[in-house]
């Protein structure tokens, strides 16, 4: 397929988006986009509780968007004060809201990354969260050792999950978008309602709208997600996952 085909199809894909009245992606970087309430799902399509999450293994759904993953996590540590000095690459900053759950331990993050939009995929995962000790150059040029991480091994951008996903090292020029997340004290269900910070769905549609179309089976990647996301782990998710 060449260029110009490959840039009709995805125009004829956005138009037919507008036309079906999918939601429009774009907005500005570090608003809160609230989108409609998803309940999170587990594998097996039943209610996902917060505390049937294995501590320190990744999951995966996708929100708000079909085709938009975002890495669930059980960091096993409160995290209970949200961050206030995040910055997104526009200068705009903005709160985390910290974990929730009967721990305040579980948060949720879009899993593009913020430097070239690294994402989970069928066949490979580059990005990844890593609950065992992790090691890194940071900004400063110190090699550093974390446990609780999210590292990006296309060029190495290293996110804190427990600080509002904020970059400790790499190119990355923000934190990773926050998935807001409900927690019902009464259930233990959970559900995703927002995402703030510097999202990059928009770019990540015009770069990879077409092969996300194809991998979800689906003609319009933009489609929201709905009422309900099911989760997976990342490994049973991406037939590869890459350490680094
Ligand atoms: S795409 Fe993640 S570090 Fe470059």
């Amino acid at each position: 397929m060449n260029r110009r085909e490959f840039t009709r199809i995805c125009s004829s894909m956005v138009a037919g988006a507008i036309a079906t009245g999918s939601s429009p992606v774009a907005h500005a970087a570090s608003e809160r986009a609230e989108y409609p309430k998803t309940q999170l799902l587990g594998d097996k399509n039943e209610p996902l509780t917060a505390d049937s999450l294995t501590t320190g293994i990744p999951y995966l759904f996708f929100y708000p968007f079909i085709s938009t993953p975002c890495f669930l996590i059980d960091l096993g540590t409160e995290t209970s004060t949200g961050a206030d000095d995040l910055i997104d690459k526009n200068g705009v900053g903005y709160q985390w809201q910290g974990g929730v759950g009967p721990n305040k331990s579980v948060v949720a993050y879009s899993a593009i990354c913020a430097h070239k939009m690294t994402h989970p995929a069928r066949e490979i995962s580059f990005i990844n969260y890593r609950h065992d000790k992790t090691s890194f150059y940071s900004h400063e040029g110190r090699n550093e050792e974390r446990t609780r991480v999210i590292s990006c091994c296309s060029e190495r951008s290293v996110y804190d999950p427990t600080d509002g996903a904020r970059v400790l090292a790499g190119p990355a020029p923000q934190p990773l978008a926050a998935i807001e997340l409900n927690y019902d004290n009464a259930t233990g269900a959970l559900f995703a309602t927002a995402s703030y910070g510097g999202d990059m769905y928009e770019r990540f549609f015009d770069k990879f709208g077409f092969r996300a179309a194809i991998e979800h089976k689906v003609n319009d990647p933009r489609k929201l997600v709905g009422d309900t996301s099911t989760i997976k782990k990342v490994s049973d998710y991406s037939s590869q996952v890459i350490k680094c």
